[in-house]
């Protein structure tokens, strides 16, 4: 079982998800099943993966093969750029369980917010009517700055679960983290490991794993763990599906985390747009 976190509205959140983006088709079915056998409890989805179908199918599989139930596995899909009025908001849900095949989400995000659409605030009028159906378990947001959190707050007295942030050793998102505690807010981090720029051979990275003999991305993701944010690794490969679960049974020294913070860059970030105009349909 992984740790987990009591979110907010009284839900929990596993300490660690499973990314599924981009995986689809068969391969991604496979992919998935693996990591569901693994142990992953959490699926990290969203409309724009076009993976929503191959997700559910994922989950029947190894709910079959497993006899778990269905609240074993929290299944989290986001609502694209395009489907923020409030109508499209709410249908686009639907659309999602029909694909997903499933009664209810355990998590649905914000993908974006969008701003220069200034829509957000009715998408998010929108999951919390989907959350009172209890079609939607806990509601959250991703990419959103600390000015579009506040306003969705402000304007509904409703504040997200989490906020789905790019977060890893080269962007450390400190100041974000901040504005998260300060608001109750879980960090959910997207690329954990950095994705194309991994700091797999950075030096704090190989020297904390040869001290606790464990993998580079082991002590990635543990720094994660150490911050308090919610990784959501994504890997096809059913060996490091199964290590980078494995980071519950070592701890890494406050020097050790403050030595792979100290790997962000200013321009560390993966996402090159302006968060405060980038458009995602
Ligand atoms: N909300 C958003 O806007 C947003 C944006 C981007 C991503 N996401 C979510 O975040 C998830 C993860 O992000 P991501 O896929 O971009 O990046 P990531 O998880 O940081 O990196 C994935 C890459 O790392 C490799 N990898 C995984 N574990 C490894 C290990 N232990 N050692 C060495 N390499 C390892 C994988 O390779 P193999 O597959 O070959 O093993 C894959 O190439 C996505 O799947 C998606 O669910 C959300």
């Amino acid at each position: 079982m992984t740790p987990t976190y009591l979110l907010s509205d009284g839900t929990s959140l596993p300490a660690i998800g499973f990314g599924t983006y981009p995986l689809k088709g068969s391969e991604g079915v496979e992919a998935i099943t693996s990591a569901l056998g693994s142990g992953y409890e959490l699926l990290d989805t969203a409309v724009n993966y076009e993976n929503e179908t191959e997700v559910g199918e994922a989950l029947r599989r190894f709910l079959a093969a497993s006899g778990r139930d269905r609240d074993a596995v929290r299944v989290c899909s986001k609502i694209p750029g395009r489907h923020h009025a409030y109508d499209d908001a709410i249908a686009s849900t639907k659309d999602s369980l029909h694909r997903l095949g499933l009664d209810h989400l355990d998590l649905h995000l914000i993908h974006w917010p969008n701003p220069s659409r200034d829509l957000y605030v009715e998408a998010w009028q929108a999951l919390i009517e989907l959350q009172r159906q209890g079609l939607v378990r806990s509601i959250g947001v991703s990419n959103f700055t600390e000015a579009h959190l506040r306003r969705i707050i402000a304007e509904t007295g409703v504040a997200p679960v989490v906020n789905q942030i790019e977060l890893h050793p080269l962007f450390p998102q400190a100041a974000m983290r901040a504005v998260h505690d300060e608001l109750g807010i879980r960090t959910e981090a997207w690329s954990p490991m950095g994705k194309r720029q991994g700091q797999y051979d950075a030096a704090p990275v190989v020297a904390a794993a040869e001290r606790l003999g464990v993998t580079p991305g082991q002590v990635i993701l543990r720094w994660h763990v150490e911050l308090g944010s919610v990784p959501i690794p994504k890997s096809a490969t059913p060996s490091r599906q199964v290590e980078n679960l494995s980071v519950f049974d070592f701890s890494l020294t406050p020097e050790e985390v403050e030595a792979i913070t100290a790997l962000g860059r200013p321009d560390g970030r993966l996402f090159d747009g302006d968060p405060d105009t980038h458009e995602e349909l």
